[in-house]
């Protein structure tokens, strides 16, 4: 690592580069150029102070790239410099790249090792690399020795402008980013920016986010730079290559390009260096710096790292611009500017932007949710107090003040929500503002925008055009026009005016084609304005997007052509790209005739460019009728304000004499009418008034006459001169119907008009029938339907019609009193004219998707709250109740899951049961290959070999990622798919899950070598050696891991029968967590309990207490540290890596046997001595390892202590939920009571900092602590930030039976409690009634006749099983109208139902499950309570009993797979459904009915035959006997059917739903032929457990429900 260096011929020449410093903190100490290696040297050799070794710190990534020059020029230097004296010592250390290098381990080494080298204090250290290099290395050289001289040399463009500059030095803690380091300045900064062209093209766009940031902050100048040149800026970081390697070394050799990206940089340095400067120690203004860091930074703390620091700044500073907007500080035109030049960097500007979707997931993104972010930005260090502070820009290169400014948390929260909650606006509210005069001016419509724009630009003289709409149109017009140099133009007033310069129609040819996006009015108008440059060689091409390459400019070019201009279509006839050849002709003018029914833009490119024409223009409308006359007619009023008649000399013909626009001084754009309406609208609802100074009767805006015919014949009060509107409303409920109002020339304003009329109800006749607007089915979404729709959620009747709307008034107090939720369709119009109604409407109602209204109003919300006084607050309406939950996370559920691992470990086998299960398409991929290549796998290696194989292999999986296949598929990849780089490259880049099948390598040896379909691995490779290769390949690759072990089960080694399906079933649960389509969590809303394993081996549960002692929990807690008791692990050396990995296996092994065993999710605990547990505090790295295996393997939960590395696993955790815990055994530190609970309160901000759930466990010194305990509880949790918080020991018992969720639990089953004072759910249970926190509810049986059924026996003994003060009863009626009152009663805790009211019951219930559905009859109601709703829900459980019990048959007697077996159902009435319904559920494919009456079984079956493969009806079961069922099922009561002994083949289960007698004809039948049995008493105990569940949401005590089932049964059959 060392090298130093003697010379031994003359040295070369130096090459000393130009340069630029930098002042920081009194000295030059930033120097900048381009290649400035050798000039580095020299001037620390003969600069700064002599050192005897110079220690050159770097990354990997850059070794390879500059060390070895760095080593060259360092001995060519000195040989300059001191030719006769030895060179100093040069050392070289080297890290890997990244920011977990940037630790204290790290340093510790560096430090070591500089030790080591013998180091002194007379050392300089240099940091060669990006922001972590100089972090680090910075912190080294602060310590080493107290402190050595230390030089920067940032590489990359954020070390550049940021990190490098200040003296902030730091390492990273587990507990968060820069917590430990220190201020230490850099002796010199050398800023090369020749490098840069090395750095990556996101690291650079990462830098450029605190480039533009700053500008943003501090100058307007160089913001303007930013945004108009970012092309030529990109390109200059690749010009440091040109000329060899040389351009830019001197000045003179600078390229125009590197002149400005030095500038860029150099301006960006400077301000960091002189905020540092004034303010090094960060106490006041240095804080301005951090412009978007505020959000930023909590964005970072839930994407990072997936999403760079740089990316979510970007995002940060556009939403921290829209906090100033919001305050009325910034303007719209600011923040979109802003946002757009960000975006010219690579840069994302929204949470819900592409390049944060693409590299978060949609699952890691779901989790950004305001509170969240609120929550995080609640631990801000600039924070004073709760109170929250921003920088807030005035206007784009200047802040509002000099140092971060107070802002209201609801305005930021409202500003990150996709939702607004909008309203009621209070009647006192109403009554103040009714004296007040509100003025809005909406923005400026966008047609008189554009026209405006081209006037000026074509005009003579100057013009100040004012309230210019800034669309996509506008930003493409200005840059085309400039780039034929037609016009100059500037902003004023903060973007609010635009001052162009015209250029009185001179246009030269631009250097590069016109790309026009997909800006339709721009392509258009600029189509004709292009033939008037008057070159006479050369062409222009004007093209756009994809979009735009398919409308139509047909017309229009004809036009132009017949006219003597040259067009030539470049693609599609009729489309851009256009070539326009410049002829020296111009435009030539005269007469022009024109097709004007498609658009009436073409007519007005003509009129607009008339005046320029080589001839007076006559322009004859042609081809049907004229469309859109009005923006005719406004174009040619619009042409005369700038000077130029236009003389209709007939219907359809224009005369335009030639001459040239003369620009007025000022020209303010009226305001887009349709926006105008609702500001007026909202004075007219609420009874206010309100102005509109920019638009009033000489508009000519088709929806500027709805004050005039709208609102005042709906009773306002409407003031109109010819440029302003002022609207006063009557008093609130004061607005009348209109009966009938046509709005045809006025289209737009129809949703403003149905949202008045919705309150319209001052008169009895309160019907508004609008008509005349057909074409709004067709708009952004069909608007009429919408409105009908939304209208109605606020209990509004309305009436849907071909070309208009019927809208029935209610009362403003009728209207419904809840908070309605509005859909937007993502149309603007929805949103904002819907918002009205929320001022009024009693409950206010919540908007979704509010960032729709900025296609025309962005700033709408800020008007509403700000200017008319509505409340707003922000509403997280992305995320469902579920989702709430912090941390929650919902993969995108379609995204296509792949599957890994080795051949011949099951892929297909499970790929296509999940594929059947979960509804998607199974694809292999090697099928796929031989599909797409035309050629067998072997054939392919045999002709073309392994490597080619390889590459059609890698070009399948690119594709099928990328293209349709990676949504709605699982897909199965070739076992040797991680052998290649590329294709590991590709999985790891995938945003859907990839789960590796890891294999018990016996199995797979086993089966392989029976396969003989696929070519062999090498022969010189055995297959133990194949996997031991691939292994760390696969997991490097996956994100999901799950082992496939058919041994598991059985003992010693030896494979149970049926463990196939248990691997199956557990399969399937994986593919939905990691999908995100169920991830079986706890619900937080209700009181929840967990049963801690403490035995070292799973298997010592099995088979039956699992079961037992699960009873009552809702979740079960796999202690991993107790697993070290067990005698292989229990003195073993944990810090050897060979036990360590035996030991990962030994609990994976254990964990898969859990997941066997129990549908609970698990919760994965390795806890440590410290804190109550086993395993060893120092066993840092196994534990770790052991917690990311866990949310590999799809733990649920996985509890993570506080204070330690908590952060990773948190930011590792994809669909696990983190529990982060903390313990004080002694119960001295975390104290609940109020004014003692700080460390407690500390505590828990740190959990919820690392953690989805928070678990702060004490030890209870008295019996008081259980009710402070409980208080505490009472001021922290909800279910969205739930708090598990109680006392061990004995007397803090009572404090379990509080708390809220998932409760530690132990059960009399288990020998030892995991903690002391813990107590079983019974008990916990019993207390809760007790105290009454459980209130007794009643449950029934329904039905007739029912005397005999040991229903009650079972219910009542799980409810005494699990202490619930609950009783079972049987209501016995025949009709279900006497069921009515039982129902309803408030105690009602649910029912079974037999016959006969299995389906006449349905009527009375609120809704039936999917199951209950499609069976068509419920046997099982469950009311569910929401808030104070109660809704009664009809189940079946008939059809789980039979899927448990046949399941639990084929385990233990290894039947036939379902899939690949037929099954025979005899009977067709109702329970035959629900046997049909069971099997389908099994993915049974092949069924056949079997019953007397043969038409009932051909109209059960016609019913089903969509869940089946085949479905089909037997006359006589001898016919059946041919299709050799392995699965029978009986559904008719026991009697004499004649049971052929041929229908028992094989292997198989007979299932019999009749228990009475318990051996029927058909299960003696089956028995006789060693079938194995199922009998109906099973099914109903089955059926039984699932009605328990579903009613008390816990695992029900099967063992206490079957006992009695059985005792009642003996006794009675
Ligand atoms: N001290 C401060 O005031 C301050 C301010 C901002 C950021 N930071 C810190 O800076 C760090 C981020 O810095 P970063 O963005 O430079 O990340 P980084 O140091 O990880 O560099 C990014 C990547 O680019 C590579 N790279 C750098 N220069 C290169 C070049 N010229 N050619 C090729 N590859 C090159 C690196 O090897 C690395 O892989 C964070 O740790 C952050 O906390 C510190």
């Amino acid at each position: 690592m060392s090298a130093s260096s003697d010379a031994q011929t003359a040295p070369r020449p130096l090459r000393l580069a130009e340069v630029e410093a930098i002042p920081v903190l009194g000295q030059d100490s930033i120097v900048c150029g381009f290649h400035l290696v050798d000039y580095i040297w020299k001037d620390i050799f003969e600069n700064l102070k002599a050192a005897s070794t110079y220690v050159l710190i770097t990354d990997t990534n850059l070794l390879a790239l500059y060390v070895e020059k760095y080593k060259e020029a360092f001995a060519t230097a000195w040989q300059h410099h001191r030719p006769s004296v030895t060179a100093p010592r040069l050392l070289i250390y080297t890290l890997q790249p990244g920011e977990t290098s940037k630790s204290r381990a790290t340093k510790g080494a560096i430090e070591d090792w500089m030790l080591e080298q013998k180091c002194t204090r007379d050392t300089m250290v240099l940091a060669l690399g990006g922001g972590v290099i100089g972090d680090l290395v910075g912190f080294v050289a602060a310590t080493f020795m107290r402190g050595v001289p230390f030089v920067q040399i940032p590489t990359s463009l954020l070390a550049m402008v940021d990190s490098s500059i200040g003296g902030k030095t730091a390492v990273d803690t587990p507990a968060g980013k820069n917590l430990i380091g220190a201020f230490w300045q850099p002796q010199r900064i050398f800023m090369d920016m020749a490098v840069l062209s090395t750095l990556p093209e996101r690291e650079f766009s990462n830098g450029m986010a605190e480039v533009v940031k700053t500008a943003a902050i501090w100058s307007p100048e160089e913001f303007e730079v930013l945004e108009s040149r970012a092309d030529d800026i990109r390109t200059a970081v690749l010009e440091g290559q040109k000329d060899g390697g040389s351009a830019g070394l001197t000045k003179a050799t600078r390229t125009v390009a590197q002149g400005l990206l030095l500038r860029v940089i150099a301006a960006s340095a400077r301000v960091k260096a002189h905020v540092v400067t004034h303010d090094e120690r960060e106490l006041g203004m240095r804080g301005l710096l951090n412009f978007g860091h505020t959000i930023g930074h909590a964005i970072e703390a839930i994407l990072s790292p997936q999403v760079l620091h740089g990316e979510c700044v970007a995002v940060g500073c556009v939403l921290e611009a829209e906090v100033a907007r919001r305050m009325g500080h910034l303007g719209e035109v600011s923040v979109k500017r802003l946002a757009r030049c960000l975006a010219a960097y690579g840069l994302p500007t929204a949470m819900d932007d592409p390049i944060i979707r693409r590299r978060a997931g949609d699952a890691k993104l779901a989790e950004v949710r305001p509170a969240r972010l609120m929550q995080v930005m609640g631990v801000d260090k600039k924070n004073i107090g709760t109170q929250k502070r921003l920088v807030l820009l005035k206007r784009l290169g200047q802040t509002l003040e000099m140092k971060p400014t107070n802002v209201d948390d609801a305005i930021i929260e409202a500003t990150m929500s996709d939702g607004m909650r909008v309203g009621p606006v209070a009647a006192e509210a109403v009554s103040a503002a009714a004296t007040l005069e509100t003025v809005v001016v909406p923005p400026g419509s966008k047609s008189i925008s554009n026209r405006a724009l081209q006037l000026a630009a074509l005009g003579q003289g100057e013009c100040r055009i004012k309230n210019l709409l800034h669309s996509d149109d506008t930003q493409v017009m200005l840059a085309a026009l400039q780039a034929m140099d037609g016009c100059s133009f500037r902003w004023e007033d903060d973007g609010d005016t635009l001052v162009v310069v015209g250029g009185g129609g001179q246009l030269r040819v631009a250097d590069q084609e016109l790309y026009l996006g997909n800006a339709g009015t721009a392509s258009r108008f600029l189509t004709t304005t292009v033939n008037l440059i008057d070159a006479s060689e050369g062409s222009t091409v004007v093209t756009g997007n994809a979009r735009m390459r398919q409308r139509p400019a047909g017309p229009l070019v004809d036009a132009l052509r017949t006219n003597g201009c040259v067009i030539e279509y470049c693609e599609r006839e009729g489309s851009l790209p256009l070539r326009i050849t410049h002829t020296g002709r111009g435009f030539p003018g005269g007469h022009i005739q024109l097709a004007a029914s498609v658009s009436s833009q073409y007519v007005s490119s003509i009129l607009l460019c008339a005046p320029y024409a080589q001839e007076a223009v006559r322009l004859e409308l042609v081809g049907g009728k004229v469309i859109s006359q009005p923006y005719i007619d406004m174009t040619i009023a619009m042409m005369e304000q700038f000077g130029c008649h236009v003389e209709r000399v007939a219907e359809n013909e224009y005369v335009i004499p030639r001459g040239a626009y003369s620009n007025p001084a000022e020209y303010v754009v009226e305001s887009d009418a349709s926006s105008a309406t609702y500001p007026l609208a909202f004075a007219a609802i609420t009874g206010t008034q309100c102005t509109v100074p920019s638009i009033g009767s000489s508009s000519l805006q088709g929806d500027a006459r709805f004050a005039v015919e709208v609102l005042r014949p709906m009773g306002c009060t409407v003031e109109q001169t010819a440029t302003t509107t002022t609207v006063r409303g009557p008093a609130r409920g004061g607005l009348q119907a209109l009966d009938e109002i046509d709005m045809e020339p006025m289209t737009d304003a129809f949703l403003t008009a149905a949202v008045l009329a919705a309150v319209a109800a001052a008169a009895p006749n309160c019907t508004t029938r609008i008509r005349g607007i057909a074409n709004q089915h067709v708009k952004e979404c069909d608007r009429i339907e919408a409105m009908c729709t939304e209208l109605a959620k606020f209990g509004v009747a309305t009436e849907n019609h071909a070309d208009g709307i019927d809208v029935h008034a209610q009362q403003i107090s009728k209207l419904n009193s809840e908070t309605p939720t509005v859909h937007c369709y993502d149309d603007h119009r929805v949103a904002m004219s819907l918002s009205l109604l929320a001022c009024v409407a009693p409950g206010g109602a919540v908007i979704e998707e509010r960032r729709c209204v900025g296609k025309t109003w962005p700033q709408w919300w800020d008007v509403l709250a700000r200017d008319l006084g509505a409340p707003t607050i922000g509403a997280d309406t992305g995320a469902t109740p579920a989702e709430v939950a912090p941390g929650s996370t919902t993969q995108a559920h379609d995204m296509s899951v792949v599957l890994i691992g080795m051949r011949g470990v099951g892929k297909t086998t499970l790929g296509q049961a999940a594929a059947r299960e979960l509804g998607l398409e199974f694809v292999d991929l090697d099928d796929l290959l031989e599909r797409d290549v035309g050629q067998t796998i072997p054939e392919i290696i045999n002709r073309s070999g392994w490597p080619t194989f390889r590459e059609h292999e890698t070009r399948v999986l690119a594709g099928a990622l990328s293209g349709e296949l990676s949504r709605g598929a699982i897909i199965a990849c070739g076992g040797g798919v991680v052998e290649s780089e590329t294709n590991r490259t590709l999985l790891k880049a995938y945003t859907g899950p990839v789960i590796c099948l890891t294999p018990n390598m016996e199995h797979v040896a086993e089966y392989l070598s029976h396969d003989k379909l696929r070519p062999a691995y090498a022969i010189t490779s055995d297959i133990h050696d194949v996997y031991g290769r691939r292994l760390p390949l696969y997991a490097e690759s996956c994100d999901y891991e799950y082992l496939v072990d058919k041994s598991l089960l059985g003992h010693d080694g030896a494979e149970q029968p049926g463990a196939w399906a248990l691997i199956e079933r557990d399969f399937i649960r994986l593919v939905h967590f990691s999908t995100g389509s169920n991830l079986n969590r706890v619900d937080m809303q209700r009181p929840s309990k967990f049963v801690s394993l403490t035995s070292p081996n799973v298997r010592d549960y099995l088979p039956a207490r699992l079961p037992a002692l699960t009873a009552g929990a809702q979740a079960v807690e796999l202690r991993v540290d107790l697993l070290l008791e067990t005698p292989e692990f229990a003195a073993a050396d944990l810090a050897d890596n060979k036990t360590g990995t035996e030991f990962v296996s030994h609990v994976h092994r254990q964990f898969t046997l859990l997941r066997h065993s129990s549908r609970l999710p698990v919760i994965f605990t390795v806890r440590t001595q410290p804190q109550g547990g086993r395993f060893p505090v120092d066993a840092v790295e196994l534990r770790l390892r052991l917690l990311h295996n866990a949310v590999q393997w799809g733990s649920e939960y996985v509890d993570v202590e506080v204070d330690d590395h908590a952060a990773q696993i948190y930011s590792a955790r994809r669909n696990s939920l983190v529990i982060a815990s903390f313990h004080d055994p002694i119960g001295a530190r975390l104290r609940w009571n109020a004014g003692e609970d700080e460390f407690a309160l500390e505590m828990l901000g740190r959990a919820r900092a690392c953690g989805d759930i928070a678990k702060l466990i004490s030890t209870a010194r008295n019996w008081e602590d259980n009710s402070a305990c409980h208080a505490f509880v009472q001021r922290h949790h909800s279910p969205a930030t739930p708090l598990i918080a109680l006392n061990m020991g004995y007397i803090g018992q009572m404090s379990r039976v509080l708390c809220p969720c998932l409760t530690p639990i132990t059960h009399s089953l288990l020998s030892v409690a995991s903690a002391p004072g813990q107590i079983s759910a019974k008990q916990i249970n019993e207390a809760r009634a007790l105290i009454g926190l459980l209130p007794a509810q009643r449950f029934y049986l329904f039905g007739t006749p029912i005397q005999q059924s040991p229903s009650p026996a079972m219910h009542n003994a799980a409810f005494a099983a699990l202490g619930m003060p609950h009783s079972y009863e049987l209501k016995e009626t025949s009709t279900v109208d006497a069921l009515e009152p039982v129902l309803a009663a408030e105690n009602f805790g649910g029912a079974s139902v037999t016959i006969p009211h299995k389906q006449a019951i349905i009527p009375l219930l609120d809704c039936l499950t999917p199951a209950a559905e499609r069976i068509g009859a419920v046997n099982t109601i469950i009311p569910v309570v929401e808030g104070v709703q109660r809704q009664l829900v009809g189940d079946n459980t008939d059809y789980l009993g039979i899927v448990g019990c046949l399941r639990q048959a084929q385990f233990e007697c290894s039947a036939p797979s379902f899939t690949a077996s037929t099954a025979l159902v005899i009977g067709a009435g109702g329970t035959s459904r629900a046997a049909l319904y069971a099997l389908h559920t099994l993915g049974v494919r092949c069924v056949l009915i079997f019953n007397r009456t043969e038409a009932r079984a051909q109209e059960l079956a016609d019913e089903f035959a969509p869940l089946f493969e085949k479905l089909s009806t037997v006359t006589q079961l001898e016919d059946a006997a041919a299709s050799a069922p392995a699965y029978i099922i009986g559904t008719i009561p026991a009697s004499d059917i004649y049971l052929p002994e041929a229908l028992f083949s094989g292997v198989g289960v007979a299932l019999d739903m009749a228990y009475k007698p318990r051996w029927t004809p058909l299960l003696e039948a089956a028995s006789r032929r060693k079938w194995a049995v199922v009998h109906g008493v099973a099914v109903l105990i089955e059926q039984g457990i699932h009605q328990l569940e579903k009613w008390t949401h816990s695992v029900a005590p099967a063992k206490y429900m079957g006992d009695a089932v059985h005792s009642k049964y003996n006794m009675d059959f």
